[in-house]
């Protein structure tokens, strides 16, 4: 079955995107009439680019739970919301129906209201990929508590700033996190995180892995007793029932915490009406989703992918949801074709990285799976290079199923650019085509639009020029972080950090970030970030970090580091180092590659070039440029010779 605003065929894409540049008011209040409202609008949209202010849907009133399960009862009680992969596959799927999700849910909304949480307290979520991690955060959207997910990754230094920033007074843990072989003690790192911390009042923790953990009395709370006590309330007659709370459509849902160029993450705001509205709307038309279908993201919850393709977005069409635990290559190499195999999956949506890493154990993990259930594959994260996506083509598609290449941003909430599954056309290596509701614009280093001399592709900074409704509203607490960060770079544009060409016919090809955020296996890091952690340790005396292309990662980070002291053995000192990066940041922004160096190439007015480091990580050391401009021209020789 599909949806009254599916797209499918090219020529009603072609006039869903002119209606919803000529009449964007119109146009997305057609599509929300399909939700469910307790009050509907006033105005459809208010913006200005400048302060920026963006209101979409001002004045209606809703629940987004009600959207993603109360609604879909009558018709879809008993079909499966989630199903849930463990780590381990030995050990029993979860099916939960929408029945169940909307009782845990309610449970959870309960256990929280026992627990002080009230409407807009800020709830911190760090857990691994369990049915609960979902049933958390759909339990504080009940209840109108903004969460804000922490992925399992990220060290206690991390959680700890997010905490202070977010002021956040309650936390939603488990003890440990399965991941391949290894166990990640999650309350212990908030054990740590928390020390010195003033806020946190109360820390519910879940019981995944049984890891010993410190609980302490007054504060700390099992996720079990607090939800059976809340079953007790919410269970009556065994009919489940708990009010949601009605929210405006702009107040707050969740905060997202990203890198930028600067050293600090930002945490970005998407507010309740338009981000719904925008996820399932471009779950629904870019993966041509009918009902019925089983849908298969592999990304983390921690991950904005996750929020919007694994929650708000599937759920809130009331699709099937696959929810995994473990990693594509435990116990073996196959782990993804065995889960397409067992739930005969429909959809596939991964990332590069972990096609790219797949490839390298060859076709023999495929053999004797049957992946005959996929209809759609997809691409999200960072750009995919011709090699893996004529991989995921001939082996995992076998050349039948459309892949879309997914473009979009935390900030963006849902995809921006792509192909739309099996109704317009792909082209691999680029994104294609914007969404109905997004309007992209090239513009040069000074703001001005490139445009295309007869049939030429052309290359510029990636903007948009007006809002569509998953835009972000703010960064949290400082709401002029969020004006230059995004919208004072170009003036009325929506800055994106990416660059991009665009073709004749009009499609996308995104080439990656054009300010200093990398991108490692899909997953942001700011350069800033790195050297802040990197210079904490007691040795160093400067740093300076650049991307390089990496086989599998898309991007590797090299370290190029002064240190006044180290160990006599390098070895030594580099692990130092890593381990401060993990302290300090997580194991996912460890340098791949750390050069020690007398000096770093700078101007005279002491700014690095990191233009020179890049091309020297990137092994084009025979043309670097001019540098006559440095203050020290011998240095560029020494790093290149002490290149690794
Ligand atoms: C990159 C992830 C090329 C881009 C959803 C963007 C991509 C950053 C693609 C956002 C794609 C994402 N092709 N590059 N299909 N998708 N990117 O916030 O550089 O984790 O700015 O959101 O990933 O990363 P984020």
């Amino acid at each position: 079955m599909s949806y009254p605003y599916q797209i499918n065929s090219f020529e009603e894409y072609q006039q869903a995107y002119k209606k919803s540049i000529e009449q964007p008011e119109e146009f997305w209040a057609s599509v929300a009439e399909h939700f469910t409202w307790r009050k509907k609008w006033d105005k459809v949209l208010n913006w200005n680019f400048t302060e920026p202010t963006i209101e979409w849907f001002k004045g209606a009133k809703l629940n987004i739970t009600e959207n993603c399960i109360d609604r879909h009862l009558e018709k879809l009680g008993d079909k499966p919301a989630l199903i849930w992969e463990p780590n381990n596959p030995e050990e029993r799927v979860r099916i939960v129906t929408y029945n169940r999700l909307h009782k845990r849910v309610c449970q959870v909304a309960q256990m929280l209201k026992n627990n002080g949480v009230k409407k807009g307290d800020r709830v911190c979520i760090y857990m691994g990929m369990v049915p609960e991690l979902a049933y958390a955060v759909l339990g504080c959207a009940r209840i109108g508590a903004i969460h804000s997910v922490v992925f399992g990754g990220f060290s206690a230094q991390s959680i700890s700033d997010r905490l202070e920033d977010a002021k956040a007074e309650f936390i939603i843990t488990c003890d440990g996190a399965y991941r391949g072989e290894k166990t990640i003690p999650l309350k212990s790192v908030i054990d740590d995180a928390l020390i010195g911390n003033k806020t946190v009042k109360r820390i519910i923790v879940f019981t995944r892995t049984r890891t010993p953990v410190s609980m302490l009395k007054g504060r700390d709370v099992w996720w079990e007793d607090e939800m059976d006590y809340a079953e007790e309330q919410v269970e009556k007659n065994g009919v489940v029932s708990f009010e949601p709370e009605i929210m405006d459509a702009e107040d707050p849902l969740f905060i997202l915490y990203t890198s930028g160029s600067t050293g600090k993450p930002k945490g970005v705001v998407h507010t309740t009406a338009g981000y719904m509205l925008f996820t399932n709307y471009s779950f629904v038309n870019i993966f041509n989703y009918k009902q019925g279908q089983i849908h298969f993201c592999t990304a983390d919850i921690g991950w904005v992918t996750g929020h919007s393709y694994i929650v708000y977005g599937p759920l809130s069409a009331g699709a099937t949801s696959v929810m995994f635990e473990g990693i594509p290559t435990y116990p073996d190499a196959g782990r993804f074709w065995d889960i397409i195999d067992k739930h005969k999956i429909n959809i596939l949506y991964t990332a590069p990285t972990a096609i790219r890493s797949l490839m390298g154990f060859g076709t023999k993990p495929l053999e004797n799976k049957n992946l005959s259930s996929l209809q759609v594959l997809g691409s999200v994260g960072e750009p995919i290079n011709e090699e893996a996506w004529h991989w995921y083509d001939e082996h995992v598609g076998k050349k039948r199923c459309p892949i879309v290449d997914t473009w979009w941003q935390t900030e963006t909430a849902g995809i921006l650019i792509s192909n739309f599954a099996g109704i317009t056309p792909s082209k691999p290596g680029w994104a294609t085509l914007p969404m109905p509701g997004v309007q992209p614009i090239l513009v040069d280093e000074n703001g001005n639009e490139v445009l295309p001399k007869e049939n030429e592709t052309i290359a510029g900074n990636l903007c948009i020029k007006a809002p569509w409704p998953g835009i972000i509203r703010t960064t949290y607490g400082d709401h002029e972080r969020c004006r230059t960060n995004y919208f004072a770079t170009y003036q009325n544009l929506y800055f994106s950090g990416d660059g991009a060409l665009k073709d004749k016919d009009g499609n996308y090809r995104i080439t990656g970030r054009v300010d200093d955020v990398l991108n490692i296996s899909g997953h942001r890091i700011g350069t800033a970030e790195v050297e802040n952690a990197i210079n904490m340790h007691v040795g160093v005396v400067e740093s300076a970090v650049v991307g390089y292309p990496h086989a599998i990662k898309g991007q590797g980070i090299y370290a190029f580091v002064i240190v006044s002291s180290k160990h006599s053995d390098d070895e030594l000192t580099r692990k130092d180092i890593l381990q401060t990066v993990t302290r300090v940041i997580g194991a996912i922004a460890k340098p791949d590659k750390i050069q020690f160096v007398a000096g770093l190439p700078k101007t005279r007015s002491g700014k690095i070039m990191r233009r020179i480091l890049r091309k020297i990580a990137e092994g084009e050391v025979e043309n670097l440029g001019d540098t006559t401009t440095l203050l020290d021209p011998n240095i560029v020789d020494e790093i290149k010779n002490g290149r690794i």
